[in-house]
């Protein structure tokens, strides 16, 4: 269930782990933070790590010492997950001379000597991004979902998505002529559109749209509150602590307490952890710009200016500008 935002009381962000805090929200290296929470506590942790690409917040190293420091970070975040909790590791590409190394394939392997169980390799899915010229140009990540042992929460109906067929009914056994399909909506399925939406499509017309997006802050590699929530929603039950050891502008922490969750995060850039602070009080202040949960992808009809085939472009004759 949703909160209305500005209809609870704001919870206190506090510094340090306190088992008894709603929030907290820790300055400094994911590693030093990790070692103050106890063993078998954290009921999700959801992130999506430093790329090693060289991005603002990072130094680049090699891909086999990224790992190995990644490594050492993983065993803590093994340590503190509850027994029946969850891990979400959002991932792309690590990119060295035009050789393309798959992130979560190189991770799967450092969590299984951790002894996590994969349930689920989702794909996010998104429209629109760079135009690569000699490779296909990417248009989606990877989100691996991990559980600590075979008993772990899994909550479907919170996350359901409207079906297709509604209407569908059983032509055939002991149901015929019934509805098929569930009334909550169907199961999302393990490739994740509705949160790509149009992140970077919201006003067509102007170029840079990524930045007309209502939740963009300066950070470079934000994921959307809706990709978060539905990881909360389905993997933990309400007063559960969700963690983001790489936190950034605080999305998960934010997707958390919108669903009565504790929410903790670690994040070593000053600059972002002030977003965050800001971000999770508008939320209480019911101010968060965020964009709308459910509003259908947005689709050009083809009036739009940038939807349109330039005028110079019309006698090539080119057949891939015939088809719609
Ligand atoms: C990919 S971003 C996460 C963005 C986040 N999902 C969001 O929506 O804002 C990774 C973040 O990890 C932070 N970071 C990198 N290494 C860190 C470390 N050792 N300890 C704490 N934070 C770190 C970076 O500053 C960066 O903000």
């Amino acid at each position: 269930m949703h909160n209305l935002p500005g209809f609870e009381p704001p919870k206190q962000i506090e510094g340090q782990y306190r088992p008894e805090a709603d929030v907290v929200l820790y300055e400094g290296d994911t590693v030093d933070f990790v070692s103050t929470i106890p063993d078998n506590s954290v009921a999700l942790i959801i992130t999506s790590p430093p790329y090693n690409l060289g991005k603002d917040y990072e130094t680049r190293t090699s891909i086999e010492q990224y790992l190995e420091m990644q490594t050492q970070a993983i065993a803590q975040l093994c340590r503190i997950l509850r027994n029946d909790g969850s891990l979400c590791w959002q991932v792309g590409n690590f990119v060295e001379n035009g050789e393309v190394y798959p992130l979560d394939i190189l991770y799967y392997s450092i969590f299984k000597k951790f002894d996590l169980r994969l349930r689920n390799r989702i794909i996010w899915r998104f429209g629109h991004g760079l135009h690569a010229s000699k490779r296909f140009s990417g248009r989606y990540e990877t989100i691996l979902w991990f559980t600590k042992s075979d008993k772990y929460i899994f909550n479907l109906d919170p996350v359901r998505v409207p079906s297709k067929y509604p209407g569908k009914r059983h032509f055939k056994g002991p149901n015929r002529g019934k509805p098929s399909g569930n009334p909550l909506g169907k199961n999302p399925s393990d490739i994740w559109e509705v949160v790509a939406q149009d992140w970077e499509e919201t006003v067509w017309d102007i170029p840079n749209v990524k930045a007309n997006h209502p939740e963009k802050t300066a950070h470079p590699c934000q994921y959307p509150i809706e990709l978060a929530e539905r990881c909360v929603l389905a993997l933990t039950t309400e007063g559960g602590w969700v963690y983001d050891p790489y936190a950034g502008v605080g999305t998960s922490l934010i997707a958390a307490v919108m669903h009565n969750r504790r929410a903790m995060g670690s994040e070593k850039d000053a600059a972002y952890v002030a977003t965050t602070r800001q971000r999770i009080q508008d939320y209480f202040n019911g101010t968060l710009r965020r964009r709308p949960v459910g509003r259908p992808v947005h689709q050009p009809s083809g009036n739009e200016k940038v939807a349109q085939i330039p005028e110079e472009w019309k006698s090539h004759g080119n057949r891939v500008l015939e088809s719609p």
